[in-house]
Formats: structure tokens, C-alpha cells, sequence
């Protein structure tokens, strides 16, 4: 089991400004497994995507991620855990507007001190991959949504992390964009990457092998009516 999630509890603020968002959130994933998780805006996704990907840690509950516990862990923990053992996929891609594809898809291998000249060479083939390999030099305003879409799982995917998190990655494309972003998944998947994806498209969601849904904070096996 690669993911354990047991009676998370998710709440900002304090006091008279306490926002309950996420409760009693159960949840194991099996490495290799692809699962949707769909709801309505504002019923607390991308909260549980935040704890998923060590982006913020949850209230009460434990979570367990690749045979450890890391509440508490601490901040600096939490990023190397991020940075080696996670990829993550937004909807609105994340690139910086300075960089070139390839010097996008290198970044996170820089905060792992990895060589020049092989961050270059890993970030070309994660391009490679998602079929940019005429696309390296360029700059993200010189790239289609979808192109930038697939310059962010390229990024995700070049630390060889133990899981993608991607939260909305076919909200901000068209349909055949989308389709694209999906086929990749599906790739990635075939070679027995652990996805969970957020989505509130069902025909997206349908992509997935396992679809639970989120209504109020309330994690779901079943849609509601
Ligand atoms: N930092 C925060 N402080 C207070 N409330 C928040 C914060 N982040 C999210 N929320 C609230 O938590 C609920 C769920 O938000 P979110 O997880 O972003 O939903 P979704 O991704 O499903 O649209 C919303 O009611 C939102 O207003
Ligand atoms: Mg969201």
C-alpha cells in the first residue's frame, strides 16, 4: 500500500473562524492503482490533494506514504519527501514564463543537485516522451495549453516519483487537449505509476481504474444522487 489515509481530519482557522473541510477521510491506494476522486467545487479537493502531496498536513488523522508515517514531520521533511517521492500536475501548469521547456522540466532535479549536463539530458527524455522533443527550446507563451500541459508532466515525471498528483490537469483544455493529457496518463499507468487525479469531469474521470467521489469534506465510494 503505497497511500494510507485513516480518519483525516481537515479545519482552517481557528476559533469563531473555524472552517471544517475535510472529515473522517478513509482512504488506502495500492501502488501501481489509478483513481479519480470527483466532486463538486469547493467540497474539498484540492485540500485533499494538498495533504496527499505534503503541500499542507492535516488537522487530526494519520497518513501514511510509502511505508512511513511523516506527520509532523516537519517543513523541510515534508519538502524533500515532495520533491523526491511526488510529481504533481495543476490545472493551471505551474511553469515559469522565464524558462524553456527543458530548463522547466530540469528544475526540480536542480533542488536535487543533480549534474547539469545529466538534467538536461533526463529533461529530454521526459520531453521525449510526451512527444516534445521539437518543443525543448521553446518558452511556455510560445506553447498551446496542451503543450504546456504535457511540459508539466514531463516535469513531474523526471524525478521518477513513487506517485502523480494531479489536481484538475484537463480543466483549463479543450477536449482534445484533454485527450491527449489523458492518453499520457494511461501510458504512465501501463508502466505502473501510482495516479490519483482530481477531477469534476466524469468522461475524465472514466479514464481512472477506481472513481470515489467528495461531497462537504465527506469522501465517498458512491456518487450521491
Ligand atoms: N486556506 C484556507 N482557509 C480557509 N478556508 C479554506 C482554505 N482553503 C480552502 N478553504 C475552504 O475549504 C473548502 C474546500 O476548498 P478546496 O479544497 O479548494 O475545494 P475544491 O478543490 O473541491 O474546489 C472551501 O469551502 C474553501 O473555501
Ligand atoms: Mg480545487
Amino acid at each position: 500500500m503505497i497511500i494510507s489515509l485513516e480518519h483525516i481530519e481537515k479545519t482552517y482557522g481557528t476559533g469563531n473562524n473555524r472552517v471544517p473541510v475535510l472529515h473522517d477521510v478513509n482512504l488506502a491506494v495500492e501502488e501501481g492503482e489509478y483513481i479519480a476522486i470527483m466532486g463538486p467545487s469547493g467540497s474539498g479537493k484540492s485540500t485533499l490533494m494538498n495533504i496527499l502531496g505534503y503541500l499542507d498536513e492535516p488537522t487530526a488523522g494519520v497518513y501514511r506514504f510509502d511505508g512511513a508515517d511523516n506527520a509532523h514531520a516537519g517543513d523541510a521533511r515534508m519538502a524533500a519527501i515532495r520533491n523526491e517521492k511526488i510529481g504533481f500536475v495543476f490545472q493551471s501548469f505551474h511553469l515559469m514564463q522565464r524558462r524553456r521547456a527543458w530548463e522547466n522540466v530540469a528544475l526540480p532535479l536542480l533542488y536535487g543537485n543533480v549534474p547539469r549536463k545529466e538534467r538536461k539530458e533526463r529533461a529530454e527524455a521526459a520531453l521525449i516522451a510526451v512527444g516534445l522533443q521539437e518543443r525543448m527550446d521553446f518558452y511556455p507563451n510560445q506553447l498551446s495549453g496542451g503543450q504546456c500541459q504535457r511540459v508539466a508532466i514531463a516535469r513531474a515525471m523526471c524525478t521518477r516519483p513513487k506517485l502523480l498528483l494531479a489536481d484538475e490537469p484537463t480543466g483549463a483544455l479543450d477536449s482534445k487537449a484533454g485527450q491527449q493529457i489523458m492518453d499520457i496518463f494511461d501510458t504512465l499507468h501501463e508502466q505502473g505509476m501510482t495516479i490519483v487525479m482530481i477531477t469534476h469531469e466524469r468522461a475524465v474521470a472514466e479514464r481512472a481504474k477506481r472513481i470515489l467521489y467528495i461531497y462537504d469534506g465527506w469522501l465517498k465510494e458512491e456518487p450521491q444522487e
